[in-house]
Parts: C-alpha cells; sequence; structure tokens
C-alpha cells in the first residue's frame, strides 16, 4: 500500500501541507520540533483507533486555527486497484467527535482497515516489553488488525459491552439481569473472534519470524499469555467465554473491573538466539527485536493480504549503526511497499536505495529534498 499524496491541514504545526509520494522510501529530514512525528501521527490516523500519540482529537488542532483539523490521502493499494481517498478530521462544531470520510462518502472509522495498513514504531515504543501491558496488547492488536481488518470492530464491540457491564456491575443487585445476560453473550462473541483473530495472527507471524534469520536485527518467538503470564492454549469458545463472564459477576462487581477475558491477554516476547525474556533483555536487543517483528508482520501481510502494510519509523535510523541502516534500507526498499522514516540529519537517508522521497520539514513547513 502507497501514500500518494498527503494533505494537512490545521493539523498539530502544519497549517497547509501537501505532500506527493510514491513507493518505496520517504525520508523526513528537519530539527527537533520541526514537525516529522506529526506528518506521521496525521498516517496514522487514517488506520482505525487513536493514532500514534493516543492524543485527544482537540490537542492535534493548530493552535490558533479557527476550526478544526483535517488529514486527506489518496492511497494505492495494489496496481490493479483504482486509488481510494481517505479523509479524517474534526470539525469546530463538534471537537470530540471523528470524521472519517472514504472517497468523500461519512463512514466509520474500522472501515479505515479495509483500505490501509498501518504500523508504527517510535522512541516511546522502546520500552514496550517493560511497561504495563496494555500498551503490548494495543500493539498486538494493530498487528492483528493489519492482517484482519475486522479486528476493529470486534475489538470495539467487545470494549463497549465490556463499559456497559461494568456499569450494570456497579449497582449489581438492581442490574437489569436479561440485559447483563445479552452483554455478556455480546462479550462471549466479539472476545471469542477478537481471541481467534490474534490466534491466528500470531501463528501466522511466528511462522514467518522462523524463516527469517536471526541477525542484523535480533529475531523474537512470540506468544499470547494470560494476565499471569501463562500461555494461552486452545482459542475461547464463545459457550465457554458467556460462562466465564456470568460466573464472575460478583469478583468483577468487587474489583470494579472485568478480572478475566481476552482484554487481559498479553504479548509474550522472547529472545530467540539467547531464550532470554524481551523485558530482561538490552535497549538495543529489544528494538532490533521490534524491528525484526515489524519487517517479518510486512512480509506476513504481503503474503496473505496481497498487499504490504504502510509503516512509519520515527527516529529509527539514527539508532542503527551504519551496517544495520543499510540492512533496514535494503529490507524495505524495492517491495512494493512504502517506510516513512524520521531523522534530523539528511545525510542519514543518503545510503537509501531508490525510488526514495525525500522531504525537508521546517517550522511546520515542508518542502522537497
Ligand atoms: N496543536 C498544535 N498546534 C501547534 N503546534 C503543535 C500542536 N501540537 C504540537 N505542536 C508542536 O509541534 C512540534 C513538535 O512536532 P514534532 O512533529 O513532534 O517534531 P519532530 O520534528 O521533532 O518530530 C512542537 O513544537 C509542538 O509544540
Ligand atoms: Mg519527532
Amino acid at each position: 500500500m502507497t501514500l500518494t499524496r498527503l494533505s494537512l491541514t490545521d493539523f498539530r504545526n502544519h497549517a497547509g501541507a501537501d505532500m506527493a509520494a510514491t513507493s518505496g522510501l520517504v525520508a523526513l529530514h528537519g530539527d527537533n520540533g520541526a514537525g516529522k512525528t506529526n506528518i506521521l501521527e496525521a498516517i496514522s490516523l487514517l488506520a482505525p483507533g487513536r493514532g500514534l500519540r493516543r492524543a485527544a482529537l482537540l490537542d492535534m488542532v493548530r493552535d490558533g486555527a479557527a476550526g478544526g483539523f483535517a488529514i486527506f490521502a489518496e492511497v494505492q493499494a495494489g496496481s490493479d486497484l483504482a486509488p481510494v481517498a481517505l479523509g479524517t478530521g474534526i470539525e469546530a462544531a463538534h471537537p470530540g467527535r471523528r470524521i472519517v470520510r472514504i472517497n468523500g462518502a461519512p463512514a466509520a472509522a474500522t472501515a479505515l482497515g479495509e483500505w490501509l495498513a498501518v504500523l508504527w514504531l517510535t522512541p516511546a515504543m522502546d520500552r514496550l516489553f517493560v511497561e504495563t501491558a496494555g500498551n503490548r496488547r494495543r500493539f498486538l492488536d494493530r498487528l492483528v488488525l493489519a492482517l484482519d481488518p475486522r479486528h476493529a470492530q470486534h475489538s470495539n464491540r467487545y470494549e463497549a459491552a465490556l463499559r456497559a457491564r461494568g456499569k450494570l456491575l456497579a449497582d449489581l443487585a438492581s442490574a437489569d439481569a436479561q440485559w447483563l445476560a445479552s452483554l455478556e453473550v455480546q462479550l462471549a462473541e466479539h472476545g471469542a473472534a477478537m481471541d481467534a483473530a490474534r490466534q491466528q495472527a500470531l501463528a501466522a507471524l511466528s511462522a514467518e519470524l522462523a524463516g527469517q534469520p536471526d541477525a542484523p536485527f535480533a529475531r523474537p518467538l512470540l506468544t499470547l499469555v494470560d494476565s499471569e503470564g501463562a500461555p494461552r492454549e486452545a482459542p475461547y469458545d464463545a459457550e465457554a467465554l458467556k460462562m466465564l463472564f456470568a460466573s464472575r459477576r460478583r469478583i468483577d462487581a468487587a474489583a470494579g473491573r472485568a478480572t478475566a477475558g481476552p482484554h487481559r491477554d498479553d504479548l509474550n516476547a522472547v529472545h530467540a538466539a539467547t531464550g532470554r525474556s524481551a523485558a530482561r533483555c538490552s535497549t538495543g536487543e529489544q528494538k532490533a527485536m521490534l524491528l525484526s517483528l515489524v519487517l517479518a508482520h510486512s512480509d506476513c501481510v504481503a503474503r496473505l493480504r496481497g498487499a504490504r502494510p504502510v509503516l512509519l519509523l520515527d527516529e529509527v535510523a539514527a539508532h542503527l549503526d551504519p551496517l544495520r541502516r543499510g540492512a533496514l534500507y535494503e529490507r524495505l526498499a524495492g517491495q512494493g511497499g512504502q517506510a516513512w522514516l524520521t531523522g534530523t540529519e539528511a545525510a542519514l537517508f543518503d545510503a537509501m536505495p531508490g525510488p526514495v522521497t525525500r522531504f525537508h520539514v521546517a517550522g511546520g513547513r515542508i518542502s522537497a529534498g
């Protein structure tokens, strides 16, 4: 998949920006604070979810702008397909509501995943393997979404049912039993679908990783684990999941949250070459594992969906030695996909094999070169 055009209106520090790109590598260089990550964030909002900073929509409106913000892109999903126009933003009158348009028609944000798969690595993710499970789960779900666009809808409906059940459980004595049971049916159905998609995605990704070398990027072994860290074996069956929720009403009411279910699962990673848990590896090894994971995932999506996800690699190049940087560029170039990379030095991108689209970003202004 390729973004052939990206335009931003009043998004963060970009008042009005219009960029044309081709498939292959896109290099954004400019000083700290120039607006490079903001461009990647804009692209990340062309997928379901809250984008790579998980920021509030209002924070994204340019300071001093009169209205909302708009992001527009033209996406080429395959050489034999017509380009699709994706747009998102907010209007001043409804600042809390994200508007999505696909080929000009209003659409749900979850529908974006049908047209564009986006994956990112940012400096904030360097500690993904030692952080709370929530961030890893979101990362896992983004990997899954790129392989199975229906995952966004199942996740949203599951989360909505979970919140509604939580409200009922807050006053369990007077809760409507029928409504509670129907919410648990929804939790069971969407939870089982979510879990199946995660398990299938991890199986496909693990098979892809198994065929990849340990060098120059450290290969991880991935498993889905429960909240105790124990491997999740058989997929959740909807009926069993329904019973699980029904049996835990009192426990969940007392805890003030749903204490069991697929929303508590976690992604476990082990450094394949040493057998060490990712959380205990060096920061460099952890970064290398994330990179190798994302590259294998791109191969996996290409194999199963016929097109590569767009990759957003924020400040990734600067932290690699020249050999690994060269290897990364080789992997990203010439595969028909598109990868957007940022860095403060233009020279970081000198060794990129073509075709390369280069932009200089300075104070929210973007110029070619
Ligand atoms: N809503 C906003 N309006 C105007 N500027 C913003 C807004 N949000 C963030 N910024 C500015 O954007 C700049 C950071 O841009 P960023 O893309 O992170 O820079 P970098 O090029 O280092 O990646 C900062 O100067 C920040 O103050
Ligand atoms: Mg940045």
